[in-house]
């Protein structure tokens, strides 16, 4: 708990060595901060921790018992013991390398990570990835559906099919009128797999089914610069609102707007 606005700092053991961390941190986290190698895939800080890829996986030592647990998913408390390179950790995630080259045969980013861990090569078998929206990059961790539902409140894709056929899409692989082009998707995505493209008048989100969103044009400048529904949907929610002579006016317009306003220097 934290004492007067300060986080306290307890004493946690990890591989037999003893830090101080903060007490309640996503243990995930305090491992980065030691420079404690632990891969991982699907943490995503403006989401709850919810372990689906299991690439982050630590023991954790409970009276001399282990059990095998998500980093991103423990809370650091006084006395814990992690170990995070046992034989059991190390085959644990190699089979998940294997598993995710074949799931996402086209990944660099999987292909770069295995190979730092030893990992080259798959006995699974590859996903076939003929005209695959998500270029045989996805592995299905779910962070897009999550950031999408959770954060933007739109639920514009989810899961589809069940088993080796589950893929994430929009509803019938149809264009979905709920999509605000946001790209939230895309910027979580950790294997760089969502593919969209701004045009001169519409935000294009090729993987989910050409989901096409108009642009709104700055006031100024006359450039296209952001998603019509995703500006709206965002000042909708501002209080108070921004005032009207900037409020269509791209980031770059606004801000020498605001600049010359300041130096009263004349508005043009
Ligand atoms: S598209 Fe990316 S974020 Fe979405 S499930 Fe696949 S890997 Fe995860
Ligand atoms: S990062 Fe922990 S399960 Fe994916």
């Amino acid at each position: 708990m934290p004492v007067n606005g300060r986080k306290r700092m307890v004493t946690i053991t990890i591989n037999k060595n003893q830090y101080l961390a903060e007490e309640g941190e996503i243990f995930l986290l305090t491992a980065m901060r030691l420079k404690i190698d632990i891969p991982h895939l699907c943490y995503e800080k403006a989401l709850d921790p919810y372990g689906s890829c299991r690439l982050c996986m630590v023991e954790v030592v409970t009276c001399g018992k282990t059990e095998m647990t998500p980093a991103c998913t423990i809370k650091v408390h006084n006395g814990l013991e992690i170990l995070t390179d046992t034989p059991e950790v190390i085959k644990h995630r190699n089979i998940l390398f294997e598993l995710y080259l074949a799931e996402a045969p086209k990944s660099e980013v999987i292909k770069e990570m295995a190979a730092k861990y030893g990992v080259t090569k798959t006995r699974f078998l590859k996903k076939i990835v003929h005209d695959d929206p998500l270029l045989g990059k996805c592995i299905l961790c779910g962070l897009c559906v999550r950031v999408c539902s959770e954060i933007m409140g739109t639920c514009a894709i989810n899961f589809i099919n069940r088993g080796p056929f589950t893929v994430v899409n929009t509803p019938f692989y149809e264009h979905n009128p709920d999509c605000a082009g946001c790209a939230a998707c895309a910027r979580v995505c950790p294997t760089n797999a969502i593919v969209f493209e701004d045009t001169e008048k519409d935000r294009v989100m090729r993987s989910w089914s050409g989901t096409t969103v108009p642009m709104m044009t700055c006031s100024s400048c006359n450039k296209p610069f952001a998603p019509e529904k995703l500006m709206h949907e965002i000042q909708s929610r501002l209080d108070p609102q921004i005032n009207e002579d900037i409020r269509n006016m791209c980031p770059e317009c606004r801000r020498r707007y605001i600049s010359r306003r300041e130096m009263k220097i004349p508005i043009t």
